[in-house]
């Protein structure tokens, strides 16, 4: 039995599977410029992040309809449960849709009616938070942001994804100011690829509460030395950084390094679909690989609640 776990780093659109993808693009009618299901995982060898973001957004091409989301959404949350997911905060990426002409409201209210199946259909509480594209525009982001107003209600937190070098934090100073004005959560991806700057750029300018990736923290050790101290979140996830090439190999993950400087780091999917596993095969990965006992596996999942936006409560009654 996978234990029981949170997945706080997971984008939805990394979930779609080449069967989903296919099947998505026959029923709208979309050419996909591959011929099987095994010609299209084939072309999962990323060099680096944008290499994997040109073929992500490519796919997102067959995603039209609420249907779509819905079933994307829905398809996640099934597999997750299997790997002992009990809870699940979710990205989307609403400027890979809107524009494709596809409207937010489509992607927000297709992904919320699987969202609001979620706990009775599979066992899985659910939120939602919105990603703005840092290598798109600050203004474009501030329109984003605007065009969700009337979906709020659905979503709990902002997040920042996408090119991470070039793209600091504070360009999304004014998004991030409004989002926390509307009672939002607010995350970033800082430190993936980006400099340990971006990090405490993201903590200090956009005040996040959780860091997505973080790695490069260990560059710079007053930096983990504040993380520990204030025990930030990292949502850490080691499949993807090794298919990202962060890592060379899953032996040579920092995770353990992580753990061993008091960080309170959660290990987490990503881009399921693409990056060879969910959840609990990220789990049974580090295990493998770096040697974690089962106390210590114990203590990752423990941090998933801990680092989870749940309520106290709710969060207590999980631990
Ligand atoms: N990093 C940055 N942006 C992303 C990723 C990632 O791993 N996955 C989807 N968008
Ligand atoms: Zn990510």
């Amino acid at each position: 039995m996978p234990l029981p776990k949170a997945e706080l780093h997971l984008h939805i659109e990394g979930s779609l599977e080449p069967e989903l993808a296919f099947a998505l693009a026959a029923r709208n009618g979309v050419p996909l410029p591959y011929a099987s299901t095994e010609e299209l995982r084939h072309a999962y060898s990323f060099r680096d992040l944008q290499s994997f973001l040109d073929l992500y957004y490519a796919l997102t091409a067959v995603l039209r309809t609420e249907d779509d989301f819905h079933d994307l959404a829905d398809a996640y949350l099934r597999r997750a449960a299997a790997q002992g997911v009990r809870h699940a905060e979710i990205f989307f990426d609403p400027q890979a849709h809107t524009s494709r002409g596809v409207p937010i409201g489509t992607v927000i209210e297709g992904l919320g009616r699987a969202l609001d199946q979620a706990e009775h259909r599979h066992g899985v509480t659910t939120r939602l938070i919105l990603s703005f594209l840092r290598d798109q525009s600050a203004e474009s982001a501030l329109a984003t942001f605007e065009s969700a107003r009337p979906h709020l209600h659905r979503v709990h937190g902002v997040g920042l994804d996408s090119a991470e070098v070039g793209h600091p934090p504070a360009k999304f100073r004014e998004v991030y100011r409004l989002a926390a004005e509307a009672g939002l959560h607010r995350v970033a991806h800082a430190g993936e690829e980006g400099p340990p700057a971006y990090i405490t750029e993201a903590l200090d300018e956009l005040g996040v509460e959780r860091v997505d990736h973080g790695l490069r923290c260990l560059e710079d050790p007053a930096l983990v030395d504040r993380l520990a101290r204030e025990q930030v979140p990292l949502t850490v996830c080691p499949l993807s950084n090794v298919r990202l090439r962060c890592v060379d190999t899953l032996a040579d993950h920092p995770l353990r390094r992580m753990i061993d400087a008091g960080l309170l780091v959660t290990v987490n999917s990503d881009d399921p679909a693409y990056f060879g596993g969910y959840a609990d095969d990220n789990f049974a990965a580090v295990r493998e690989a770096l040697g974690l006992d089962d106390e210590t596996l114990r203590t990752l999942a423990a941090n998933s609640f801990t680092a989870s936006f749940l309520d106290e409560e709710t969060k207590a009654a999980r631990l």
